[in-house]
């Protein structure tokens, strides 16, 4: 039998879409997905045809975040481990990102929403960082971009408690563009992309080249929060976070 596909991948209208797709554990990002997503993106970056990327998930959640095994059981994070890498790639993509998310929109979820450009949320969406619940720190240079988004005070409470937010509230401090009903998720955000797929490439483009600015201070953050993140990562309060999770969904 084929292993089901877990990140699918289609162009059309100058739109590429990355679509995760492991429903059943809430989309929840393996190794495996990961490599899946770094390629996926670096072959639209190169795709003279894609002049958007947009990011959904099959099921219930958008996603829910990195999968906790992978973290308790996988190699060591450093420089070249699946996660890393393809965070590494976001400040490389030289296309329109977008997002469209529903239900919970956790952990890598959320902080890649911050590498977008226009996000469209399902009323369901429930966003949250909940590193340092996890015993974890922030990543993806999440710990850089929130403040700058939605402000310091309000970004220290989302990643100090790591509670999350509803649409409507990520809507008002400008986490995402639009609110919609949750049948209309994906057929407003692709009219989006392919509104947005239309404009004149260059000027498109250049746009959105100026608007994101350099990537140095990006990667130098990320760097410093990897180092933190592994840090933490071998923590005795990550892993009983980690396993309490786990285990509760055992039934154990
Ligand atoms: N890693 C591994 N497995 C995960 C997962 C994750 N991040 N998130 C969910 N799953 C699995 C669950 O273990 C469960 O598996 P099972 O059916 O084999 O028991 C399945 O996905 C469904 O999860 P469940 O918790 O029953 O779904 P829900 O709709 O009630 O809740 C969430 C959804 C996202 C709120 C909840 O699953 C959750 O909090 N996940 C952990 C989020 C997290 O801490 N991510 C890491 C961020 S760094």
């Amino acid at each position: 039998m084929n292993e089901p596909q877990h990140v699918i991948v289609s162009v059309s209208d100058g739109v590429c879409e990355v679509r995760l797709n492991r429903p059943d554990k809430r989309n929840a990002i393996t190794l495996e997905m990961y490599r899946a997503l770094t390629s996926a993106v670096h072959a639209a970056n190169v795709d003279d045809e894609v002049r958007v990327v947009l990011f959904s998930g099959e099921g219930a959640s958008f996603t829910s975040g990195n999968d906790l095994n992978d973290f308790l059981s996988g190699p060591p994070i450093d420089q070249d481990h699946d996660a890393a890498r393809f965070i590494r790639t976001l400040p490389a993509i030289r296309k329109v990102m977008m997002a469209a998310v529903q239900g919970s929109t956790v952990g890598i979820g959320a902080t890649l929403l911050l590498h977008c450009d226009l996000v469209v949320a399902a009323r369901s969406a429930r966003l949250s960082m909940p590193f340092v619940k996890l015993g974890l720190v922030p990543e993806a240079a999440s710990s850089l971009l929130l403040p700058r988004l939605i402000g310091y005070q309000r970004a220290a409470e989302m990643l100090l408690l790591g509670e999350p937010i509803d649409a409507q509230r990520a809507f008002d401090i400008g986490m995402v563009n639009r609110v919609v009903d949750d049948p209309a998720l994906m057929s407003e955000a692709r009219a989006l992309a392919r509104t947005v797929a239309q404009q004149p490439t260059g000027a498109l483009l250049a746009t959105r080249r100026l608007l994101q600015g350099g990537s140095t201070t990006l990667l130098g953050r990320m760097e410093e929060e990897l180092e933190a993140f592994r840090e933490q990562l071998g923590s005795a309060e990550f892993r009983a976070a980690a396993q309490a999770f786990l285990s509760k969904r055992r039934g154990s």
